[in-house]
């Protein structure tokens, strides 16, 4: 059985902060359940109601207590919460973690997305099992791959007919960050078993 995962008070970048989500955040998600494409890549349900988003919510604590991974809210300068973005181990390799993250239509363009990832990326360099940090984009998702080159993910290339999204197989784009030396790998606000 996995051990539970205790999540940063809060990890902070440019403009924005990682945080846990709360109930209060429901209005975002609802936002991201009317998005085309979030529902589509993410467990957020389609045209959520207030309570299918405090459901989603729940979920996303369930997953630091079962260990499966971080799920944090992105929030503005204000604190209102504006989108998510998990860090997910994998599960027969320690020394590697995806990174899935989405932002509400009416943030975007703010590089939000972008301050998000390479907030998560540093912190992750705390956790001292993660080498390898990876995400998986749609090639014609610019805003996406575009917020990676910019949180220093590098390309490595086509991964063809790799996921199912939307009924159909996709080709999609990998990009990683691997731990450089000097990085830290101690300390940190990642106790297991906590
Ligand atoms: C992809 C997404 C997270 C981007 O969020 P964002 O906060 O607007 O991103 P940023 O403001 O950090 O922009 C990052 C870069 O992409 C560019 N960009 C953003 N949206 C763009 C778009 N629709 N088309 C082209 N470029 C775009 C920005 O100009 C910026 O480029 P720069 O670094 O050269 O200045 C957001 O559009 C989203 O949640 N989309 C739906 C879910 C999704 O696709 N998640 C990712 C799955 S892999």
């Amino acid at each position: 059985m996995p051990r539970a995962l205790v999540l940063p008070a809060a990890v902070t970048g440019a403009g924005i902060a990682l945080r846990a989500f709360c109930d209060d955040d429901v209005e975002t998600v609802c936002e991201a359940s009317r998005d085309p494409l979030i529902p589509d890549l993410t467990t957020v349900p389609r045209d959520a109601d207030r309570r299918g988003a405090l459901a989603y919510i729940a979920r996303q604590h369930r997953r630091l207590r079962s260990g499966t991974g971080y799920s944090f809210a992105i929030a503005d300068a204000a604190d209102r919460a504006i989108g998510q973005i998990g860090l997910w181990p994998v599960r027969d390799d320690p020394g590697r973690a995806s990174v899935g993250y989405w932002v509400v239509e009416s943030a975007r363009g703010n590089g939000h997305a972008s301050a998000a990832l390479r907030a998560l990326s540093e912190w992750a360099w705390t956790l001292p099992s993660i080498e390898r940090l990876e995400l998986f984009v749609e090639p014609w998702n610019t805003g996406s791959w575009k917020a990676a080159e910019a949180a220093g993910f590098q390309r490595e290339g086509l991964l063809r007919s790799w996921r199912v999204i939307r009924s159909e197989r996709r080709d999609l784009l990998v990009y990683s960050r691997i731990r450089e030396s000097g990085e830290p790998n101690v300390g940190s606000a990642h106790r297991p078993g906590a």
